[in-house]
C-alpha cells in the first residue's frame, strides 16, 4: 500500500500535530507524515516533531513583511521539494488567501475546536460557554477560501457543563480533537471520504458500509 505524503502546519504546541504522527505510526496507516511545518521558529511542536523524527521546516511569515502571497509561495515549494500529497493544518495560526487554499484544493484539511458552522475564529469556547450552548466539539473540514469553512469530514461533540470554565471546556474538547483528527485523515488519505458540494461522505449509504462521521 502506498501511503499519502502528508505534511502537518503548526503554529505553536502541536498535540494535534503529536495525535496525528502517533496515528501514522501504524505501517497500516494510509498517511506517512513526511514533514511538519511552522510559521513560527519558536513553535514547541517542532521539537517534538524532531523527538519522532520527522523533517521539520520554518517559514517565518514576519520575513515577508506582511506579504501573504509571498509567504504562501515559499509554503507551497517547501511542500513541493518534499513532494508532499495531503496537508494537515494543525493549530496553524495564519489566514490563507486563495494562493495556497487554490493550489490545495481538496487535498488540504484543518481542524477547529467547535462545532461548525458555529464559532467560526477565536475564542471558541468562551463565546460557547457565553452564548449558552449545551454541545460544543470540534470539526475537520476541507480548507476553502473562507475561513473556517468548508465541507465537513468529521465532527465530534461533548456536553457543557455547568462548573465548566473555558479551560475546563477546552481540555475536553482538546481530547475529542485528538480523537477525531486522526479518523478524519484516514479517510482523505484512504480516499474513503468523497465530497458532493458540502457535504462529505465515506463508503457506502445503506448505513452498514459507511465510515462514522461523529464521534462518540
Ligand atoms: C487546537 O485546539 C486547534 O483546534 C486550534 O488550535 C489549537 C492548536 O492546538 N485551531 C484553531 O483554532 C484554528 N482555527 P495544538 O497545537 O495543541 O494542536
Amino acid at each position: 500500500m502506498s501511503r499519502r505524503r502528508t505534511a502537518i502546519l503548526i503554529s505553536g504546541r502541536g498535540t494535534n500535530m503529536s495525535a496525528l504522527i502517533s496515528a501514522a505510526m501504524d505501517p497500516g496507516f494510509p498517511a506517512e507524515i513526511a514533514l511538519v511545518l511552522s510559521n513560527r521558529p519558536d513553535a514547541k511542536g517542532l521539537e517534538r516533531a524532531a523527538e519522532f523524527g520527522i523533517a521539520t521546516a520554518v517559514v517565518d511569515h514576519t520575513d515577508f513583511a506582511g506579504d501573504r502571497q509571498a509567504f504562501e509561495r515559499q509554503v507551497d515549494a517547501a511542500l513541493k521539494d518534499h513532494r508532499i500529497e495531503l496537508v494537515a493544518l494543525a493549530g496553524f495560526m495564519r489566514i490563507l488567501t486563495p494562493f495556497l487554499v487554490n493550489a490545495w484544493s481538496n487535498r488540504m484539511i484543518n481542524i477547529h475546536p467547535a462545532l461548525l458552522p458555529a464559532f467560526k475564529g477565536l475564542a471558541t469556547h468562551e463565546r460557547a460557554l457565553e452564548e449558552g450552548v449545551k454541545l460544543h466539539g470540534a470539526t475537520v473540514h476541507y480548507v476553502s477560501a473562507e475561513m473556517d469553512d468548508g465541507p465537513i469530514i468529521v465532527q465530534g461533540a461533548v456536553p457543557v457543563l455547568d462548573t465548566d470554565t473555558p479551560e475546563t471546556l477546552a481540555a475536553r474538547v482538546l481530547d475529542v480533537e485528538h480523537r477525531i483528527y486522526p479518523k478524519a485523515l484516514e479517510l482523505v488519505a484512504s480516499g474513503k471520504a468523497r465530497i458532493s458540494g458540502a457535504r462529505v461522505t465515506a463508503g457506502g449509504n445503506d448505513g452498514e458500509t459507511a465510515e462514522p462521521l461523529i464521534w462518540p
